[in-house]
């Protein structure tokens, strides 16, 4: 992971969303790095969202560039985008599952959209990755209104790691699952990312999962990621959403967490650099 810290998975260039007369990025610039996961976090409405779509080639910005693998979603042409949704998967916070699908046919749905797989190999597979999250077979025939949340998130899991993506987006992982459950998916998270070595990319509000698994966290404020680093160089940042982000309860014991390791020099709002070091 070292050696290729500075290689961009994702790339946003000069990008600006305006909808109307509202301005929601202006003239933003971002590197994913191979092997990280970076979180998106700030207010409602900062367009954390609006972000993740545009890297999932589901929206268009305004101006500026997208560049996913080094291949713009802006520019690049149709088949180019098709291969490259196959190198993505995406876990989304609103119908992680489709609800009129069994379980087995859920995670099974993208392998099959391939129409190049025979079914005894569609099904290894789906075991396999169901596996993978901790699901046993037996569930595969269930409907996911006989699911729990927490069943619910991991099988959504399972459905985006189907294609073997090299790139996870999470749209707030945790959302919705009790302090357990949300721990427990959050140490799946971690243990699924280092096994496959995956990019991963997530917006989230929930404080611990923050902790637990960012390695950079980008802060969205004022239409501009008004800082960038790891959460302890972000807690040291003074914005008015940082400083409200970690006053609550579970802020403070956040920061007390980290407290121990010094907290470093906020990192400034520039992008890193895309060039070798
Ligand atoms: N298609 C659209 N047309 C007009 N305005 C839009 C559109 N999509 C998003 N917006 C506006 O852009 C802003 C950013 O929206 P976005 O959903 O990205 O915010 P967010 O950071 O994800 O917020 P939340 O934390 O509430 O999910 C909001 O003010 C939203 O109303
Ligand atoms: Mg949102």
């Amino acid at each position: 992971m070292a050696e290729c810290a500075t290689e961009c998975v994702i790339e946003l260039r000069n990008l600006w969303t305006v909808f109307g007369p509202q301005v929601v990025h202006r003239d933003i610039s971002l590197c994913v790095q191979r092997g990280e996961i970076l979180s998106l976090v700030g207010g409602s409405g900062s367009g954390k969202s609006t972000m993740l779509r545009q890297m999932l080639a589901l929206e268009r910005p305004t101006r500026g560039d997208v560049l996913v693998f080094g291949h713009s979603l802006i520019s690049g042409d149709p088949a180019e985008l098709r291969r490259l949704r196959n190198r993505w998967g995406v876990l989304f916070q609103e119908g992680a599952l489709y609800s009129a699908l069994s379980v087995f046919e859920n995670v099974a749905t993208p392998l099959r959209e391939l129409k190049a797989l025979d079914e005894g190999l569609i099904r290894d597979l789906v075991i396999l990755k169901l596996e993978m999250v901790g699901i046993e077979a037996k569930h595969a025939e269930k409907m996911p209104s006989a699911l729990s949340g927490g069943m619910i998130k991991r099988i959504g899991l399972a459905r985006a790691l189907a294609l073997e993506p090299e790139l996870l987006f999470l749209d707030e992982p945790t959302a919705g699952l009790d302090p357990d459950r949300s721990e427990s998916f959050v140490t799946l998270i971690a243990e699924i990312r280092r096994e496959l070595g995956l990019t991963v990319v997530m917006v989230t509000h929930d404080l611990d999962t923050l902790v637990s698994l960012s390695d950079r966290v980008a802060v969205l404020a004022d239409q501009q990621i008004v800082a960038i680093g790891s959460v302890r160089q972000i807690a040291g940042a003074a914005h008015q959403f940082i400083t409200n982000f970690f006053q609550g309860e579970r802020g403070k014991r956040a920061l007390e967490a980290i407290k121990d390791m010094g907290v470093g020099a906020p990192v400034a709002a520039t992008p890193p650099t895309t060039q070798g070091h």
